[in-house]
């Protein structure tokens, strides 16, 4: 199910931002050097803050990623695998689309979005 998150606006380039689904944080990119857009859990796996929305976001090998802004580790924003192979550290990604203006990502039906 689509469900319209924030504006394009809302969201800096090459930057992240947090959106809350239910008991879930979603870290929401604007890869701007890419002309592209991403989601994937906020919570990194090291350690489980949710912080992966304030990463920075890069280039790994032709494909974009985030690094983590606590400890570093990095995580592809197509498949949210971990770049350092640590593969039960792979992180949930959706789908996102960019309509008038406004995002949607695409996510499972039985949550409910909370407050962001
Ligand atoms: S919390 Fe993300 S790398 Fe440590």
């Amino acid at each position: 199910m689509w469900i319209a998150v924030c504006k394009v606006d809302d969201v800096p380039g090459d930057g992240g931002a947090c959106i809350k689904w239910g008991e879930k944080h979603i870290a929401l990119f604007n890869v701007t050097s890419r002309d592209d857009w991403y989601a994937m859990d906020n919570r990194c796996p090291h350690d489980g803050q949710t912080v992966l929305a304030r990463g920075i976001v890069g280039d790994a090998g032709g494909s974009p990623k985030v690094a983590c802004p606590l400890h570093k580790n990095s995580f592809c924003l197509k498949d949210g695998r971990h770049l350092g192979g640590q593969d039960d550290w792979r992180l949930t990604t959706y789908p996102v689309k960019v309509e008038g203006g406004q995002v949607f990502i695409e996510l499972p039906e039985e949550k409910h979005r909370g407050a962001s």
